[in-house]
């Protein structure tokens, strides 16, 4: 991270320093003509030698109508920035509802929308906002959230994005006590992410996302999937290169192990992310569950054996489902999940094959309708009653030693619950997994990226 920031916002983009809303006529037909043809790549706008002013930037992603909004009009439009407004906090800042109009732009649709406000006391800076430019900006497809429109004023880099009524899909499956998303529902979203990775790996110059994981995965009030946060994404390998090598960033649990290990990134490191989060789906347990006894803690690791024996499939589904699941979806599913959670990069699919193995999923109608069964739920397990290691013990010494057992269980129960203390206190704090590999690996930076 420290490298990244070496690369001084000033030098990258001279003309951010002051923001105004009349570019300058000239230099925009010379940046039209000369992207017009091609996606302009982060990389050219990172190369100080052919610096592009933010005038320029605006009217050089071409055809994409992005907005250049002052702080002052986002402070409007969010009651400058309240308590009331606010959506949640990532590792680039807080996150703000409002909305637009065309009384703040010509022809701006009215609608709500999500301002994200740099904080300039964070981990992320300006090239992360600038890759949220640069790509959202250029890139269109009914499952990329639609960046609206942007503001970079002195340090202030803020970004306004349509508004997503259901939030993050982390949030939905793993924070939301009162119901739980149906199986149909968890499909539809693993389809809709799938086809946007599809998307950017399809592109004539692909796109590595680099950071897909289930809170960066938006919902419509539909529960349309939308991928959001191209901080961290980055123009793929292209001609003969296979790879590219570059400081390991992203999100522990979600990551490929090549990349973890190696640097190497390829848009093989996106499907094996893209596996952790169908396993997710599948089982609705997080990536990384540190509270687990240790075999449990890492979601692929404990889930990968179980993947391919679809006699052990049902102990590890989403209990919540209470068997509303196909069947037959769920170890097709599963299978592809495997697949894309190979260790050898090349035994991954392509996330197109990947669309095509889902999409069948949808017309699967073996899904039980029969009467709601209600399940008590243990305290401090979250509604997700998958056996744990403790309760396997338990079934296979049989009945014998039940009252110590019940002893032992009551006092892991009452762990438990101290243990969720401690998340309820540490979920209203920041909570930015993507910084974590930042700190790793610096020396494995090119300065390609
Ligand atoms: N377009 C949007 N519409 C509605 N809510 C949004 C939108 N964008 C972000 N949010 C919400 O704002 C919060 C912060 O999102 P953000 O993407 O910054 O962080 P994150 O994904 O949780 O963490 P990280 O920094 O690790 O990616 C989340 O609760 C997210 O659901
Ligand atoms: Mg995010």
């Amino acid at each position: 991270m420290a490298l990244i920031k070496s690369f001084t916002w000033k030098i990258i983009l001279p003309s951010c320093v002051k923001a105004t809303n009349k570019p300058s006529s000239k230099s925009k037909v010379h940046v039209s003509n000369q992207v017009s043809m091609q996606r302009l790549l982060l990389t050219d706008v990172s190369n100080p030698g052919s610096p592009i002013s933010l005038n320029e930037l605006s009217s050089s992603l071409v055809g994409s109508n992005l907005h250049v909004f002052t702080l002052k009009e986002l402070q409007m439009i969010t009651h400058n920035f309240s308590r009331s407004d606010y959506l949640g906090e990532g590792g680039f800042g807080k996150v703000y509802k409002g909305c637009v109009d065309d009384n703040l732009r010509p022809g701006l649709k009215a609608q709500p929308v999500a301002v994200k406000v740099l904080d300039v006391n964070g981990s992320q800076g300006h090239r992360e906002w600038l890759a949220e430019v640069i790509f959202l900006g250029q890139l269109k497809h009914p499952h990329l959230v639609n960046l609206i429109g942007y503001c970079c004023e002195d340090e202030h880099r803020l970004l306004v994005y349509e508004y997503m009524a259901l939030g993050n899909l982390h949030d939905q499956l793993f924070k939301n006590y009162s119901s739980t998303l149906p199986w149909l529902t968890r499909i539809k979203i693993a389809i809709g992410a799938a086809r946007c990775l599809a998307f950017l790996h399809g592109e004539e110059k692909p796109v590595i996302y680099r950071d897909f994981k289930a809170s960066n995965i938006l919902l419509d009030s539909d529960y349309n999937a939308k991928l959001s946060d191209f901080g961290l994404a980055t123009d793929g390998p292209q001609g003969e290169d296979s790879h590219i090598t570059t400081c390991v960033m992203g999100t522990e649990g979600y990551a490929a192990p090549e990349y973890i290990n190696t640097g190497h990134l390829t848009t093989m490191c996106d499907v094996f992310s893209f596996g952790v989060v169908l396993l997710e789906l599948l089982t609705g347990r997080r990536s990384v569950e540190k509270n687990r006894c240790k075999r449990e803690k890492d979601l692929v690791e404990w889930a990968r054996p179980m993947l391919k024996d679809f006699t052990k499939l049902d102990q590890i589904i989403d209990s919540r489902l209470e068997g509303r699941y196909s069947t037959e979806g769920a170890k097709r599913l599963a299978a592809a999940a495997h697949q894309c959670l190979s260790h050898n990069p090349k035994s991954r699919p392509t996330m197109t094959t990947v669309v095509k193995a889902l999409e069948p999923l949808l017309d699967l109608n073996d899904i039980p309708i029969g009467p709601f069964v209600y399940t008590v739920v243990p305290p401090g397990d979250h509604g997700h009653g998958q056996k744990s290691c403790g309760q396997k013990k338990n079934e296979k010494r049989g009945d014998g030693g039940k009252e110590k057992e019940d002893k032992k269980e009551e006092k892991g129960r009452n762990r438990r619950r101290k243990r969720r203390c401690v998340r309820v206190v540490r979920s209203r704090d920041v909570y930015s997994d993507t910084a974590l590999y930042k700190a790793l690996g610096t020396s494995l930076y090119s300065p390609r990226n």
